[in-house]
C-alpha cells in the first residue's frame, strides 16, 4: 500500500508511502482514494488526518510516470482531482498535516482538506509552472479562493515555494509548529470533530476579486511574456486563474483540466522535465578513479576568504555571507577595498531587505559575517579560499603561491578563472590536489550555476566539498574537465563569434539581438556582452595575443591564423566601450552602469564606415538563418565538449546553459534542443555553412555529431553510451 492507515483513538491518519519524496504517482492515487473511501464510510472515524512518510508531506504527482501517460486515456480514468474531490467532500474533516515539502500536486491535495498545520520549516509551493504545466489538480481553483487572485497569481504563475512562516501570513496554512505537525493535525482533528465543515471547504468560497481583476490578469500576462520570452506554461496559468475568477468552481475544473491537458504532452513540458532531471543528474559526479558522489566525503566550510572584490568577488561574498559563512575579504589597496567593502555592504543590506519582507519579518538566521581586509594573513585561518583577481596567469600563479604558504594544512584553493589553465595555477602550490576551478557566474549572488573545473590533480574530497558547496550556496554545481575556457564559454565563443560575424555581413546588434530573444533568450548576445562587460573577452584575447601588444605584427586584420577574426570587439574596447560598466559599448545606456539598452548611431555609424573600409559586401540573412548560424556552431561545440570528455553528458552542458548562460528552460539547453529539431537538420546546415566559410572551423560539423547522424539519431539518453568516452578525462 502507498498510503498507510493507522488509528489514533478515532483518528484515522493516511500516511504517503514513496519514497523518496513521497511522489503522488498512479499507484498512490489509487492507494489513497481507497483508504480515503474506507475511512469515510468507517463509523469508528470521526476525523482524518493526511499525511506523509519520513517528515515529508509530498513532492506533488511522480514527474517520472508523465511520458508514460497517456493524457487522454489515463488522466481522465483517475486523477489526482478525483482523490482532492474525495477529501474535500469529506463529511470527517481531514486535517494535511504539512512536514518537509508540499509542493505542486502535493500542496493541491493540502487545499483539498478542511484544515491545513505546517512545521516551522516545511515549505510550499505550485511548482507546476516550472515544469511546463499549470496545477491540474484545483490548485489554480482553489488558491485564488483562499488567498486571494493577486497573491495566487504570483505563486502559480512564478512556482515560488514559501517557507511555512510566510505560507501562514499569506493564508495557505492554518498554523505553523515547531513540534510535530502530525501530533497537532491529530489533536486539531479531534478537537474539531463535529463541527460544520462548508466553511472550510475552499471550493465552497466566493473568490474575492480586486475591483481590476481583468487588467490584473491582463498586465501579469506581459510582465511574464517579458521575464519568460517564448514560455507558453506562464501564460497558461494566467488563463486558469481567470476561470477561477469568471466561473462557478466546478466549470472552473472542467476549464483547467482542458488547459493542463494542452500543455501536458507539449515539447516545453517535455524540455522543463528534461531540465529538472538533467539538474539532478549532473549532482552525481564520477571521476575516471572511481571516485563519486557517493563515496567522496565532502567538508563542512564555516569561514571562506574571498581575493578581490571587483564584480566577482563582491558576488561571491555576499553569495557566502547569506548562507552562513563567516567570509574573509582580501583586496590589493586601500582605495579598491573600500570600494568593494561598501558595494558587498551594499548589497548585503538589500539582500537583508528582500529576505526579511519576503519571510515577513519573521525571525530568521541572519547571513555570514563579512571582515575587510589588506593583510592576506588573515587567511591563515580559513578552511577554503576563492581568487577573483584580474584575468591574468603570472598574477593567479603569484597569488597561489602566496596562499600556498599562508593557508592552513587542508585548506581548499579555488580559482574563479573564466578559462585559464587550472593545473598551471596548482602547479605553483605545494597542494594542487586541493585546488580546483570554482567558476561562478555574474551576478554571483544571483546566477544560480557553479561550473566546477576538476584539476588533474584534483581530489575527490575537494570535488564532494565544492559540489556540496554549491548546494549550500543555492546553486546547481556541474563538475567539468580542465580545457581553455571550459564548457560554457567554449560554447559561448562560436556563438559570440557568430553573431559579430553578423555585423560585418550587414546586420545591426538590434537585428541579431531581437532574434535570439524572441528565441527564449532573456537577453540576446550584445545586450549579453554589455552586461557581463566587454573588456573581459578583450584582455583574455589580449592574454591569448590576438590583439593588443602582444599580437605578431603583420597580421592581417580579419584574419588570425588563417581563420576569420572580427576585430570589432576590440576596437569597441578601444575606444572605451566596456558595456554597461561605461555607459556604452554595442548600446548606449542612459549613464555609466545604465541598465537600459538605446539604439546607438556612434555603433551603426561605425560598422557602416568597418564595412566601406573593408569592402564587405552586405549578406541578406533571413531571421531563422540568423537564429541557425548562431545557435548551431554553439551545438557543434557541445558535441565536441562531449567527445573530448570534458562534460560527462549532454545534460551538464544543457544544466550548465539553462543555469549560467540565459537559455530558455522551456527549451531544454542546446543539446536537447538539437536532439528535439533533428540532428540530421542540424547537420545539414552546419555543412552547408562551413561549405561557404571553410575559415570559420567552428561550423566544420563534429565527428559525434556525424556518428550519431549515421547512426540513426538515437534519443538523448543514448548518447552517453554511443559515446563509450574514449577520450573522456572525467
Ligand atoms: N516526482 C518524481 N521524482 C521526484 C519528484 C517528483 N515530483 N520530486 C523529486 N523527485 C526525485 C528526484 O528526481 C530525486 O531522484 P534521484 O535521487 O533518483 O535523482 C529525488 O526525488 C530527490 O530529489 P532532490 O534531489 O531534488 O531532493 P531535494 O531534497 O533537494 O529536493 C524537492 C526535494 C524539493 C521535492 C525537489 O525534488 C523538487 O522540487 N521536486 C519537484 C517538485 C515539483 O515540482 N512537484 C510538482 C510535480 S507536478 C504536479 O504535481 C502536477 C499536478 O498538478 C498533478
Ligand atoms: P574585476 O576587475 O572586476 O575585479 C578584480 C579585483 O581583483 C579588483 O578589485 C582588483 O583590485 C583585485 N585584485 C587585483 N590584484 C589583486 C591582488 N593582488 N590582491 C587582491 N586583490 C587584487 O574582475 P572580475 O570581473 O571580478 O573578474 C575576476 C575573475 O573572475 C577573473 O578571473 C575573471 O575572468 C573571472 N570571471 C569574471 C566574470 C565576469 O562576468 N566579470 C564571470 C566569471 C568569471
Amino acid at each position: 500500500m502507498a498510503a498507510l492507515k493507522h488509528i489514533v483513538g478515532s483518528v484515522a491518519v493516511i500516511t504517503i508511502r514513496n519514497p523518496p519524496v513521497n511522489a503522488l504517482s498512479p499507484q498512490v492515487q489509487v492507494s489513497l482514494m481507497e483508504v480515503l473511501k474506507d475511512v469515510t464510510l468507517d463509523p469508528s472515524v470521526k476525523a482524518i488526518v493526511l499525511c506523509g512518510e519520513n517528515g515529508k508531506f509530498s513532492g506533488g504527482a511522480d514527474i517520472r510516470t508523465f511520458s508514460k501517460t497517456d493524457p487522454k486515456t489515463d488522466i481522465k480514468r483517475m486523477s489526482l482531482d478525483d482523490v482532492n474531490s474525495v477529501a474535500e467532500r469529506s463529511r470527517k474533516p481531514v486535517v494535511a498535516a504539512v512536514e518537509g515539502v508540499a509542493l505542486g500536486g502535493g500542496l493541491e491535495l493540502a487545499l483539498a482538506c478542511h484544515y491545513r498545520i505546517a512545521h516551522v520549516k516545511a515549505r510550499v509551493g505550485l511548482t507546476e509552472v516550472l515544469l511546463g504545466l499549470l496545477p491540474g489538480a484545483g490548485g489554480t481553483q482553489r488558491l485564488p479562493r483562499l488567498i486571494g487572485v493577486p497573491a495566487a497569481l504570483d505563486m502559480i504563475t512564478t512556482g515560488k515555494i514559501v517557507p511555512a512562516p510566510v505560507a501562514v501570513k499569506l493564508g495557505i496554512v492554518d498554523s505553523v509548529t515547531e513540534g510535530s505537525a502530525v501530533e497537532e493535525a491529530i489533536h486539531l482533528a479531534q478537537k474539531v470533530v463535529g463541527q460544520p465543515l462548508e466553511s472550510r471547504r475552499i471550493c465552497s468560497k466566493p473568490i474575492q476579486c480586486p475591483p481590476n481583476v481583468d487588467s490584473l490578469l491582463n498586465d501579469a500576462k506581459v510582465k511574464l511574456k517579458k521575464q519568460f520570452r517564448g514560455a507558453e506554461s506562464h501564460q497558461v496559468c494566467v488563463e486558469a486563474i481567470r476561470a477561477a475568477v469568471q466561473l462557478p468552481f466546478a466549470e472552473g475544473i472542467v476549464k483547467e483540466r482542458e488547459l493542463f491537458l494542452s500543455l501536458f504532452n507539449s515539447d516545453q513540458a517535455k524540455a522543463c522535465q528534461y531540465a529538472f532531471f538533467a539538474e539532478r543528474s549532473v549532482a552525481k559526479w564520477t571521476t575516471p578513479s572511481g571516485a563519486n558522489w557517493k563515496s567522496a566525503s565532502p567538508q563542512t566550510i564555516r569561514t571562506a576568504a574571498v581575493i578581490g572584490l571587483g564584480t566577482m568577488g563582491q558576488g561571491i561574498a555576499v553569495s557566502l555571507a547569506k548562507a552562513q559563512i563567516q567570509v574573509i575579504a582580501v583586496e590589493q589597496d586601500e582605495q579598491q577595498l573600500e570600494k568593494g567593502s561598501k558595494a558587498v555592504t551594499a548589497i548585503l543590506e538589500r539582500e537583508t531587505l528582500k529576505k526579511q519582507q519576503f519571510e515577513l519579518a519573521h525571525k530568521s538566521d541572519s547571513f555570514g559575517s563579512v571582515t575587510f581586509t589588506l593583510d592576506f594573513n588573515a587567511l591563515k585561518n580559513a578552511d577554503l579560499v576563492i581568487e577573483a583577481v584580474y584575468e591574468n596567469m603570472a598574477l593567479k600563479k603569484e597569488i597561489f603561491q602566496r596562499l600556498s604558504s599562508i593557508c592552513k594544512p587542508g585548506a581548499f584553493l579555488c580559482t574563479n578563472t573564466s578559462g585559464l589553465d587550472i593545473d598551471e595555477i596548482a602547479s605553483v602550490t605545494d597542494r594542487p590536489h586541493l585546488v580546483i576551478g570554482t567558476h561562478f557566474f555574474s551576478p554571483a549572488h544571483l546566477m544560480k550555476l557553479l561550473e566546477v573545473v576538476r584539476g588533474y590533480h584534483s581530489s575527490s574530497t575537494i570535488i564532494s566539498t565544492v559540489m556540496n558547496l554549491s548546494k549550500v550556496l543555492n546553486k546547481v554545481g556541474v563538475v567539468v574537465d580542465n580545457c581553455p575556457l571550459f564548457v560554457g564559454n567554449r560554447l559561448l565563443l562560436p556563438y559570440i563569434n557568430q553573431a559579430v560575424f553578423l555585423l560585418e555581413d550587414g546586420r545591426t546588434p538590434e537585428e541579431v539581438d531581437q532574434v535570439l530573444e524572441e528565441f527564449g533568450y532573456a537577453m540576446g548576445p550584445f545586450r549579453m556582452s554589455d552586461l557581463a562587460g566587454l573588456d573581459i573577452g578583450w584582455r583574455s584575447r589580449m592574454e591569448f595575443g590576438l590583439t593588443g601588444p602582444k599580437l605578431l605584427p603583420g597580421a592581417p586584420v580579419r584574419q588570425r591564423e588563417g581563420k576569420r577574426y572580427s576585430p570589432l570587439p576590440d576596437i569597441l574596447c578601444e575606444e572605451g566601450r566596456f558595456g554597461q560598466k561605461s555607459g556604452k559599448g554595442w548600446y548606449q545606456y542612459e549613464t555609466v552602469g545604465g541598465r537600459n539598452a538605446a539604439r546607438d548611431p556612434w555603433v551603426h555609424n561605425f560598422l557602416h564606415e568597418y564595412r566601406r573600409a573593408h569592402a564587405i559586401k552586405q549578406k541578406n540573412v533571413s531571421q531563422g538563418e540568423i537564429l541557425e548560424w548562431c545557435l548551431y556552431p554553439l551545438i557543434n561545440e557541445g558535441f565536441k565538449v562531449l567527445e573530448d570528455g570534458i562534460a560527462s553528458g549532454p545534460e551538464d552542458i544543457d544544466v550548465i546553459y539553462n543555469n549560467g548562460y540565459g537559455w530558455p528552460r522551456h527549451k531544454g539547453g542546446p543539446m536537447f534542443y538539437a536532439s528535439m529539431i533533428g540532428l540530421p537538420r542540424v547537420l545539414v546546415k552546419l555543412e552547408e555553412f562551413y561549405k561557404n566559410n571553410p575559415d570559420i572551423p567552428s561550423l566544420k560539423p563534429s565527428n559525434l555529431l556525424k556518428a550519431l547522424v549515421k547512426q540513426g539519431s538515437p534519443p538523448l539518453k543514448e548518447w552517453r553510451s554511443q559515446l563509450g568516452y574514449p577520450n573522456s578525462r572525467l
